[in-house]
Order: C-alpha cells, then sequence, then structure tokens
C-alpha cells in the first residue's frame, strides 16, 4: 500500500481543489492540508466547504473557502483570482467536481443528461484549469483531474458519464503535450469506485433527476477514500502523468486492446453483479 506523504511534503504549496465540499475532493484538500500545504476549496455548497476548511485548519494550515459553479467560467476565474490573491501563488489545481449517470442510453427521452454530464467533467475541468494555468506555470506545478477506468473503457448504463471521462482524458492528454517543456506536470488519476462519496446518490437517472439513495450502492470491491488519497498525493510527489488505483486496474485497458471481447465480458459481467449484489454503504 502506498505511504501517507512525510509531514512537510506540501510545505508552502498552496493546493486548489474543485469540488472540495464532499468525497474525493473532500479528503484530498484534508490530506494536501496534512502534508502541510494551504489549500483554496471550491463548490457549490458553502456550508460543506466550512467544514472541510475547519478541518484542514486542524491541520495548522490556511483554508480558503470560495463558493460557486464549475460550469460558470466567471466562478472559476474568481476562485484563481482569490487564491492567488489570499496565497500569493498557485502550485498544485485538484478538478474533483464532477456528476454521475445511472440510466441505460435508450431509456433516455433526450441528450440533456448527457450535456449535464458533460457540463461539470468535461468543461468544469476546463473552465478552472484555464485560469489557473499561467500560475501553474509560473510555480512550475501540476494540473491533476480525478478521473475513471471509465474515461478509458465503455461501460454499459453509465454511456454519458464513461464519454465525459473519454473527453476529460483526451483534454487531458493533449494538455500534457502542449506543456512539455514548461515544467507543469498534467496528471489523470483513474480510480475504481470509491467507498464514503455522494457519486452515486447524486448520479443523474434517465430523467435527468439524482436517483437518491436506491442507487447509493457501493461495490465490495470499492476502494477507500484513504487508499485514494495517498495513491494521489504520491502521484503529485513524483510527478506522475497516470495513476491507476488500485494499480491492477491498469491491465483493462490492455486487455480491451489485446482481448477486446474478453474485456467486454468482464465489464458485463461486473456490472451485472454490480445491479444484483452490491451492499449498500
Ligand atoms: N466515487 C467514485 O466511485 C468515483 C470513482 C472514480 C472517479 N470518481 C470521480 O471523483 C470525482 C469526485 O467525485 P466523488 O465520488 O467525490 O463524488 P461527490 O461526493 O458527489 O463529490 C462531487 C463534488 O463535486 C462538486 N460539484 C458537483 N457539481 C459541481 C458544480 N457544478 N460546480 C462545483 N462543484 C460541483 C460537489 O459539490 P457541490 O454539490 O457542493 O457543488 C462535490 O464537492 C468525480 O470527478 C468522479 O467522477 C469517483
Amino acid at each position: 500500500m502506498t505511504q501517507p506523504p512525510a509531514p512537510g511534503a506540501f510545505a508552502d504549496r498552496v493546493v486548489l481543489v474543485a469540488g472540495a465540499s464532499s468525497g474525493v475532493g473532500a479528503a484530498l484538500a484534508q490530506a494536501f492540508a496534512a502534508a502541510d500545504a494551504d489549500v483554496a476549496l471550491f463548490a457549490r455548497s458553502e456550508a460543506e466547504l466550512a467544514r472541510v476548511a475547519e478541518a484542514c485548519r486542524q491541520a495548522g494550515r490556511e483554508a480558503l473557502v470560495v463558493p460557486g459553479d464549475v460550469t460558470r467560467p466567471d466562478d472559476c476565474a474568481a476562485l484563481v483570482e482569490r487564491t492567488v490573491h489570499s496565497f500569493g501563488r498557485l502550485d498544485t489545481v485538484v478538478a474533483s467536481a464532477g456528476l454521475g449517470m445511472w440510466a441505460r442510453f435508450d431509456e433516455l427521452s433526450d441528450t440533456e443528461v448527457l450535456r449535464q454530464l458533460l457540463d461539470v467533467n468535461v468543461l468544469g475541468v476546463a473552465n478552472v484549469f484555464l485560469p489557473a494555468l499561467p500560475h501553474v506555470r509560473a510555480s512550475r506545478g501540476m494540473l491533476v483531474a480525478i478521473s475513471s477506468v471509465q474515461g478509458m473503457v465503455g461501460v454499459p448504463g453509465r454511456s454519458g458519464y464513461a464519454a465525459s471521462k473519454h473527453a476529460l482524458q483526451g483534454l487531458c492528454d493533449s494538455l500534457r503535450l502542449e506543456l512539455r517543456g514548461t515544467g507543469v506536470e498534467v496528471l489523470t488519476v483513474m480510480a475504481h469506485w470509491v467507498r464514503g462519496t455522494n457519486l452515486r446518490a447524486r448520479a443523474l437517472g434517465p430523467d435527468g433527476a439524482p436517483r437518491g439513495t436506491a442507487a447509493a450502492h457501493r461495490s465490495r470491491s470499492a476502494i477507500d477514500l484513504d487508499t485514494l488519497t495517498r495513491a494521489v498525493l504520491a502521484a503529485v510527489r513524483h510527478r506522475k502523468r497516470r495513476v491507476f488505483v488500485p494499480g491492477y486496474l491498469r491491465y483493462l485497458p490492455l486487455l480491451a486492446q489485446v482481448a477486446p471481447g474478453l474485456a467486454d465480458r468482464i465489464v458485463v459481467r461486473t456490472m451485472a453483479r454490480e445491479a444484483s449484489t452490491a451492499p449498500r454503504g
């Protein structure tokens, strides 16, 4: 298992987390603060952000709360401006704001659900990365996108989500190549299902409304937030371009290339098992 970063590993660094009010983003903000970074926290729910900020301050670091929406470019520009104004620099930008989907494509009455997923999961990342870029160039820092292995393989019942994460992968890979030689690295995090987040409960159903707790099953194979945050902080420290969590997930996209029929069967069987037997929690 990846070790937690040594205390002081991110001393004097400033980390901005978009989607910091719950789940992965909240856990990452606290993990960076515990490793001595100052943090800027962004999401729509100000009350939840205040709770996460308090936890970061308990670690002895500064935490700035900026409420806003990743689908609004002006909110994202203000977020970056306030972060740099408060802390004087910006080293790492973590784009964790995200939206899930829980419906078959043929259940949709129109493409509105897909538009919302692309708006948050793709444009929402671009809206945060774009104004942050000059500052991250100046610090030779990192852009981090919290993605999913669904950005590399298709998954039944998740077409809009997988499409958005595939698009996100294209954005991050292209940006990484554009930034070669600037000292900026772009990391995409290919995560498995994660316990302890709101993604499933808030996932959009076929009518565009969140499916609610009925959809909040958790796979037995889901990873915990601690495992994910350790892997992400280690990948940032080592300036990786991609990290799979857990590591064995890296074989699924490879298998999809060399034995696509087998990869399809594994994915379909996994999703069928999810739908029928997954425990709640
Ligand atoms: N959970 C998993 O199994 C899993 C697996 C692989 C990858 N991921 C990825 O991890 C990331 C975080 O998801 P999570 O599991 O932590 O889910 P989560 O608990 O629902 O967190 C989502 C975060 O995104 C924020 N957000 C959503 N829409 C937003 C908007 N329009 N503007 C600003 N913030 C917005 C939410 O805050 P507000 O509602 O307060 O705005 C919340 O802070 C996502 O990109 C997801 O795709 C999750």
